[in-house]
Order: C-alpha cells, then structure tokens, then sequence
C-alpha cells in the first residue's frame, strides 16, 4: 500500500468529488429519518496544504487554491466554499470523511473505513469528537459487503479506490453485481481516475455497470486534458447507482462556473 492521498489532496478531482458528494448527501438528508454514510476508502480526513508532501507536487494550486479565488453566483459551488472555507484559511483540506463529518446529523450514522495502518491513526484522530461516526480497520470491500443493507435503509457508499493496482477495475466490477444483490436501492458513488492506459477498463466498467440495471445509473467525468493525453491524470469520473433526483440537473448547472475557474470541461451521461 504505497499511495498516500496528501499527495493530491485538493486537486481538481477531489473538488469534483467532493462537491457532489456534499450535494448527495445535502439531498439524502432533506428528510428527517437518519441516513447512513459508508465510506470504504475514506483516507486520513485532513490534509495539511503547507506539508512537504502537498508543497511538493502542488496539485491543490489547480483545486481548491482556484476553487476559492473564484466569486460564484450557482449556489452548489458556494455551499461547498463555505463547508471549506475555514479549513482553507488555515491551509487544511477536508477530506471525504471529514466533510462528511462536518455535514452529520445526530440521526445519521458515519462509518470511515481506512485499510492503510498510519492513515487509520490520522483518521481516528480527525473524527475523534464527532457522534455518530465511526471508524473501522477492514479491507474495502468487505466493509461494503459488511454494511449492507444498513438498517437506516437509505444512505450512500462511496468507494473511491487509489488505483494503484492494476485490476482495481476488475475488483470493482466484481463487486458491483454482489452489492445488487444485497442492496439494490442503495446509492452508491463510485470514483474514477481517466488516464489513457486505461480506457478500455473504463469502458467495461460503464459496460457492466449498465448491464445490472440498476436504477438511474449515471456518470459524470470531469476532464482536464483530452482523455489520449498519454502521460498522467486527464481527467476522473463518478459512476452513480441510484442517482438522487435533481443531482444531474444540478452538476449541468455549476459546470460552466467550476469549469471557468478550474478549466476543463464536464460530460455526464445516463448508462
Ligand atoms: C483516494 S484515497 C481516499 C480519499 C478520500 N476518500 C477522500 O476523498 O478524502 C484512497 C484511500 O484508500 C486506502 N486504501 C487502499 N486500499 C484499501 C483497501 N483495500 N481497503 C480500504 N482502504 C484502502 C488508502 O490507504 C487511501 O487512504
């Protein structure tokens, strides 16, 4: 397990990410009844800008550093700088389990699940104080199939896997018809890396993906580069199971503003 988040934490993928996941769970959470939030990959939470490690690459200049610089009139776009804001000013960035943390109600339920044994710690340690969530020591995968169907009987899954293996394509397919099984309803958002040399996998994901049938199954990319740009990230994907309402229409609202201050183009389609 050599990937470290730190590394990337507040790129532009990670804006993307993030911005629809809050609006996932912002929607999920209209109705009083409690919700459950399993994050499978869920990372360290907190991610120090200033480190050695983020100052070494700088991807979180192209993020969140423009993110912020940008004055926004979509109300998505600004609910996010807000949920982020005082993070920012002290050179921090939230990270999935952390945001969702921030947005928990006393009647959800947050599970962080990190593999990773020095990653656990920092995790522990930045949801320390937060009821109602907690945070496990167990391989991806099984927590999901561990979790589900959660007894809330509405909730969301994120998966967002490092990639760093090659058949992690492969693994996820795998896994998808099994959460089927388990949990039909269940809305799932699943994240992707789009890089050249793995185009075709991204292919067969779309493809076994639609072949489940699950209801509103519907992917959104958000490309910086041409897709065949040989070397590094282009651009990365969210494929969605059970898609809440108005989330698509909502992502084709704010993505002339995000993409005016972060570059890029967005594309969304229903599988
Ligand atoms: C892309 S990062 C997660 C970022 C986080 N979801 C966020 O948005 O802030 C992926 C994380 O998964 C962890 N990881 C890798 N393999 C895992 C596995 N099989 N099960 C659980 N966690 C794993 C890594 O240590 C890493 O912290």
């Amino acid at each position: 397990m050599n990937y470290r988040h730190i590394y990337h934490a507040g790129n532009f993928a990670d804006i993307f990410k993030h911005l629809v996941f809050r609006m996932v769970l912002a929607y999920v959470q209209q109705k009083d009844k409690g919700a459950f939030i399993l994050d499978a990959f869920a990372g360290i939470g907190l991610y120090d800008l200033a480190s050695d490690q983020a100052q070494r690459t700088l991807e979180y200049e192209g993020g969140i550093g423009a993110f912020m610089k940008a004055s926004f009139a979509n109300d998505d776009l600004r609910a996010f700088q807000e949920l982020v804001r005082q993070d920012f000013a002290l050179k921090l960035y939230a990270g999935s389990p952390v945001l969702a943390a921030k947005m928990l109600r006393p009647q959800d339920r947050l599970i962080a699940n990190e593999l990773h044994p020095e990653d656990l710690i920092d995790l522990r340690l930045n949801l320390k104080g937060t009821q109602s969530a907690s945070v496990t020591h167990l391989d991806a995968y099984e927590s999901i199939r561990g979790h589900i169907p959660p007894k809330e009987r509405r909730g969301i899954i994120l998966i967002d896997p490092p990639f760093e293996k090659k058949e992690e394509f492969l693994l996820l397919v795998q896994q998808m018809a099994e959460w089927k099984k388990r949990w039909e309803t269940g809305c799932y958002i699943l994240w992707y890396p789009i890089k050249a040399n793995a185009l075709t996998q991204i292919d067969d994901l779309y493809a076994e993906a639609a072949a489940l049938k699950i209801n509103r199954t519907w992917v959104s990319e958000f490309m910086i580069r041409d897709r065949e740009t040989p070397e590094g990230l282009n651009g990365c994907g969210l494929l969605i199971f059970n898609t809440p309402f108005q989330i698509p229409e909502r992502v084709e609202d704010f993505s002339p503003e995000l993409t005016d201050a972060l570059g890029g183009s967005v594309r969304s389609f229903y599988l």
